[in-house]
């Protein structure tokens, strides 16, 4: 079992302003890819300049969306896991926990966080690419089998424009509402809380270090060192879905 140190632990359970910052690791467990793990990481696999910027989109609209329903499907398929889950379990057992994701599935929330901020927006938030009103997906599982497979994208029903996928693509700004939100966010926290990401991609990775200089008490959570290494308090290495439960367990 994971054994927390005392310490973190007075930290963690003093603390009146928590943000939890997440990454693709949080989501590992519930059997969703990352991107940057080697062999099994999406960009390992498929080409981002292919498929998440928007020339990519432009250039293959049917490349694109069917990929990111695969995506999608993967997700609908897939449960939160043990991480999630202690994750809003924090939110039950502190005053105030906010989760800044760079994910774009809808895990964090189904798992029971309320106040989940998505610095790369979401699947579930496809919109028009010509006048941006919102789409709603379909219910069911897209019937998208293999990443790569072509699936046109629908039309707008208010203009007939193509649909994109609602996630943020390289070279595309973050949503300024929320990456405000998450500055700000970052900057009021006590404890900042990184769990399952690389910290390699730019501006959410430059959160933590807005936090620690802010004052908060930066913890990692992630199997591996990353570039957070140096602004965090303690890095906790293991997967998220065991030591979360843990600290949530240690709080009592
Ligand atoms: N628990 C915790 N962390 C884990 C686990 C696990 N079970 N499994 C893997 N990890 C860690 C890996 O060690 C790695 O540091 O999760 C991290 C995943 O890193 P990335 O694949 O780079 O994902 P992320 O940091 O979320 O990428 C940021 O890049 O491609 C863009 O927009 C995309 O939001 C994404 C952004």
């Amino acid at each position: 079992a994971f054994t927390t140190p005392a310490e973190l632990l007075d930290v963690l359970a003093g603390a009146r302003r928590l943000c939890v910052f997440s990454g693709a690791g949080v989501s590992a467990e519930s059997g969703i890819a990352t991107f940057r793990q080697p062999d099994t990481g999406l960009w390992s696999r498929f080409d981002p300049l292919m498929l998440a910027t928007l020339e990519a989109f432009q250039r293959d609209p049917a490349l694109v969306w069917g990929w990111y329903e695969w995506r999608r499907a993967a997700v609908l398929r897939a449960q939160p896991n043990p991480a999630h889950h202690a994750i809003a379990g924090l939110a039950a057992r502190l005053p105030q926990v906010c989760v800044v994701t760079q994910n774009v599935d809808d895990l964090h929330e189904r798992a029971g966080a309320r106040d989940v901020v998505h610095l790369h927006g979401s699947l579930e938030a496809a919109r028009c690419s010509r006048c941006a009103a919102p789409y709603a997906h379909p219910a069911g599982i897209p019937a998208v089998t293999q990443g790569g497979e072509r699936m046109p994208p629908p039309a707008c029903a208010a203009c007939g424009g193509p649909v994109r996928p609602g996630v943020v693509w390289f070279g595309e700004s973050l949503p300024m509402q929320a990456w405000a939100r998450a500055e700000a966010l970052a900057r009021e926290a006590d404890v900042f809380l990184c769990v399952g990401t690389s910290g390699l991609v730019y501006p959410a990775a430059s959160l933590p270090q807005q936090a620690a200089r802010a004052g908060a008490a930066v913890i990692q959570v992630n199997p591996d060192a990353t570039p957070l290494d140096g602004c965090a308090r303690w890095n906790l290495r293991g997967p998220a879905g065991a030591v979360m439960p843990a600290l949530l367990a240690a709080l009592g």
